[in-house]
């Protein structure tokens, strides 16, 4: 045949299958879509206006002769029951359903789809238990996290599918135990168990798999103690959130791959072994909330590509180990919560590549002498060190300079003396919380120069003075929409809340802009300029002297959720504007000597009589009726007291998903200590 009629016979039969292809859905698979679609309580719109060609369909893939392979039905929101028959559509390789908000059990018929490679069904809402009899043969991804699947995990899986490399199964109710037969998962390279009920000891036969990189097994109740004596492939492994005991074994040198190794939350003791203080692989090692001993001799020689280190809330004792600066990829170190004494130790000079230092709640001396040496820290950009020193005076020295640093956090320590001028020199300081001290004297105008301030918490100190007019120039508390997370992140948890939703527990904390004076010695008037912060979403000025009116320009604080103005000698009437303020939840102006009406609409109305109570001339249509006489007032307890000024950074509207601060209880312990009492006037 002459070669030019070849190769326009060739393209005619393109043509022509490519066209075959396009109008050929094979007709039994058709069905199958469109029973299926039909058990749904929602259509999915391009199946109803498109043709009937369901090659064409979204979502849906098919081979070359029109048989359907792929299902991929992500973010539809079906509601429905899967109905038996997407099992008929045998050919099919690809079932991803994940995110749907499907609802109901599963037909045993999805784990006998015999050319199926990729199921994902995760984030819907599917219930039940998996059939003893799982027929997957040809199944290589497996995801089913994130439903509410209980009972024993089936044995199945790798029986029938030995090509597996992916099963999910997080965030679901299974238990019982890991079964044995998933010693035959030969070609398992990923396997999560998150936030079920799985018991039992951890099989050593995991450790042994092949090809498995990553085994994530956090917040189960597996029990018992964790072995392995031969070498595994393992990259990642989490048995954080069990209840699994005794010392952890010297038998990281069975772990050769291993750069994530988290156990945090569980009841472990004794030392770090020394296979682990010597590996060389690790660069996250989260040992945090056990009962781990002894004193922290990681050798830095060997542990070159160490980055998180987190042993903070154990036993360890001694001083902080020096030698931790030439660990050379160390960038975040957490050690609070540890009897640790001391001070920063003088090589930390040299520590280049700290980025992250939280030592909350260790016994340190000396804060004068360790910002001395830390400030040498060319990239520390987070320094916290709650509780860690006692009594000791806050250090003056004009000459500290902390370029770099994005937040400083030093509450509770009982420093006396002034807010010092050496802030003035944090240009790019975003948090500074030094409450729940014993500094005196004025807030210093320089605080208001600082560029990038959104969270100033100064409150429960002995400050004097007039709140500096500065402070309602800060620029990032001027822009809406502005949302702070730390620049540097620990890794992320996930966890299951007693809602069962999927809680996230992360390392970024994340404040709220605020501005904190309360329980000081303030005086003088609210300046109308307050107004200025649209971007604040918490104004406490409670537990001062601050007289004068209640500004109207508050109203202009359209973020602002908690406004506490309380116990103060504010006079004058509430502005009718502060109505409009729609997103305020906390608001209090008692104790003070308003007058007036309480304006009522908008959140008003759900604040109650606490929010206004001791004010001799206030009354209102809701609450402290204007036609009843007030009668004695009462004085609040303590416990009442903490109560209205307890204002956690955590704030949960703030930001998307739910975002929890594990550390935030280390961060900024807001203990009330019977020793803090005596600062309530
Ligand atoms: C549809 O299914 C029937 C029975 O299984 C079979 O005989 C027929 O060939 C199928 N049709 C197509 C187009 O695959
Ligand atoms: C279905 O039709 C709509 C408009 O009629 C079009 O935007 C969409 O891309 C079509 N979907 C497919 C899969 O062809
Ligand atoms: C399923 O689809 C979602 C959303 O498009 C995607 O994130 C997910 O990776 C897919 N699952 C698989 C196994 O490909
Ligand atoms: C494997 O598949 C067969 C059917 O092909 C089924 O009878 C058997 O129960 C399956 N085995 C397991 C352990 O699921
Ligand atoms: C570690 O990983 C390397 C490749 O990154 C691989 O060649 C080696 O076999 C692994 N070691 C073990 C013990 O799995
Ligand atoms: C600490 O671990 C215990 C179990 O050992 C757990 O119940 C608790 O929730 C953990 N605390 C935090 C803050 O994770
Ligand atoms: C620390 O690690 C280096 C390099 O692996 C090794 O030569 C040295 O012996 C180790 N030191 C101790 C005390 O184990
Ligand atoms: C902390 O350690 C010091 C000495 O190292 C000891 O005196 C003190 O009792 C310890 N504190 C606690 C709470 O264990
Ligand atoms: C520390 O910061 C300097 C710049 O100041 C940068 O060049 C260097 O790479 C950083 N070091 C580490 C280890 O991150
Ligand atoms: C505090 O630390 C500095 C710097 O290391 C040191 O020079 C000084 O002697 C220390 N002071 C006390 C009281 O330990
Ligand atoms: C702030 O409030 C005052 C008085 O309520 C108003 O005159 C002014 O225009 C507002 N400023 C802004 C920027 O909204
Ligand atoms: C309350 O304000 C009135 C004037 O409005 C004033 O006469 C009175 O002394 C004030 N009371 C207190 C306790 O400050």
């Amino acid at each position: 045949m002459n070669p030019l009629w070849l190769s326009a016979t060739i393209v005619i039969i393109m043509c022509l299958s490519a066209e075959a292809q396009l109008n050929s859905c094979n007709s039994n698979d058709s069905m199958v879509l469109k029973r299926f679609m039909e058990g749904m309580e929602s259509a999915i719109d391009e199946w109803t206006s498109n043709s009937s060609d369901c090659c064409h369909w979204d979502g849906v893939t098919c081979d070359f002769a029109g048989k359907v392979i792929g299902l991929e039905l992500s973010k539809k929101r079906l509601i429905g029951n899967l109905l038996d028959s997407i099992s008929d559509l045998d050919q099919i390789r690809t079932l991803n359903l994940s995110r749907n908000l499907l609802k109901g059990t599963l037909p045993n018929s999805i784990f006998q789809l015999r050319y199926l490679q990729i199921l994902d069904l995760s984030a819907n809402e599917f219930s039940g238990s998996l059939p003893d009899s799982v027929d997957l043969p040809s199944i290589q991804v497996l995801d089913i996290s994130d439903n509410n699947f209980e009972g024993p995990i089936a044995p199945g899986f790798c029986i029938n599918s030995t090509g597996i490399r992916v099963l999910k199964l997080g965030v679901n109710y299974f238990n019982g135990e890991i079964p044995l037969e998933f010693e035959k998962c030969s070609s398992l390279e990923y396997l999560c168990l998150d936030a079920n009920f799985v018991s039992g000891v951890i099989p050593e036969y995991l450790f042994r798999l092949p090809r498995l990189l990553h085994l994530s097994l956090q917040d189960n109740v597996m029990i018992g103690e964790i072995r392995n004596v031969n070498p595994s492939n393992l990259v990642y492994l989490d048995v954080s959130l069990n209840y699994i005991s005794g010392n952890l074994p010297d038998f990281f040198d069975s772990f050769p791959n291993l750069t994530y190794f988290a156990a945090h939350s569980n009841s472990f003791n004794g030392g770090i072994p020394f296979s682990l203080l010597n590996s060389r692989s690790i660069s996250s090692l989260i040992l945090r909330n056990n009962s781990f001993s002894g004193s922290i001799d990681l050798n830095c020689s060997a542990m070159m590509n160490l980055v998180f280190l987190d042993l903070a809330d154990n036993e360890f004792t001694g001083s902080i180990p020096g030698g931790l600066s030439s660990c050379q990829s160390l960038k975040a170190i957490d050690l609070g919560g540890n009897n640790l004494t001391g001070q920063i130790p003088e090589s930390f000079k040299k520590f280049n590549s700290l980025c992250y230092l939280s030592l909350s709640m260790c016994n340190l001396n000396n804060l004068s002498g360790s910002l001395q040496i830390l400030q040498h820290c060319p990239n520390l950009t987070t320094l916290v060190l709650s509780r860690s020193f006692d009594n000791e005076e806050m250090p003056s020295d004009a000459n500290l300079e902390f370029k770099m640093l994005k937040t400083l956090v030093i509450p509770n320590c009982k420093l006396t003396g002034m807010i010092p001028i050496w802030l003035n020199g944090l240009t790019r300081l975003k948090i500074l919380d030094l409450s729940w001290n014993e500094l005196s004297g004025s807030i210093p105008p320089f605080l208001g120069n600082l560029q990038s301030l959104v969270y100033l918490d100064l409150s429960n100190n002995y400050l004097n003075g007039e709140i500096p007019k500065s402070l309602t120039h800060l620029p990032d508390l001027q822009v809406h929409d502005y949302s702070l997370e730390l620049p540097l992140e620990f890794p992320i948890f996930m966890r299951r809340g007693m809602d069962g939703k999927v809680l996230r527990y992360s390392y970024g904390i994340r404040f709220p802009p605020t501005l904190d004076l309360s329980n000081n010695f303030l005086t003088g008037p609210i300046c109308p300029e307050f107004g200025n912060l649209i971007n604040l979403h918490v104004l406490n000025l409670n537990y001062n002297e601050l007289s004068g009116n209640i500004p109207s320009n508050l109203a202009n604080l359209t973020s602002i959720e908690t406004l506490d103005l309380s116990h103060n000698d504010l006079s004058g009437e509430i502005p009718l504007s502060l109505v409009s303020l729609g997103m305020l939840s906390k608001f209090s102006v008692a104790y003070n000597n308003l007058t007036g009406i309480i304006p009522s609409g908008g959140q008003f109305s759900t604040f109650s009589v606490s929010s206004f109570e001791g004010n001799p001339g206030l009354c209102g249509e809701f609450v402290l009726s204007c036609v009843k006489k007030q009668e004695s007032l009462h004085i609040p307890k303590f416990e009442e007291v903490e109560e209205s000024i307890t204002s956690l950074p955590v704030w949960t509207g703030f930001g998307i998903g739910f975002l929890f601060a594990v550390m935030l209880l280390l961060v900024l312990p807001r203990i009330r200590d019977t020793h803090d009492m005596d600062k309530f006037k």
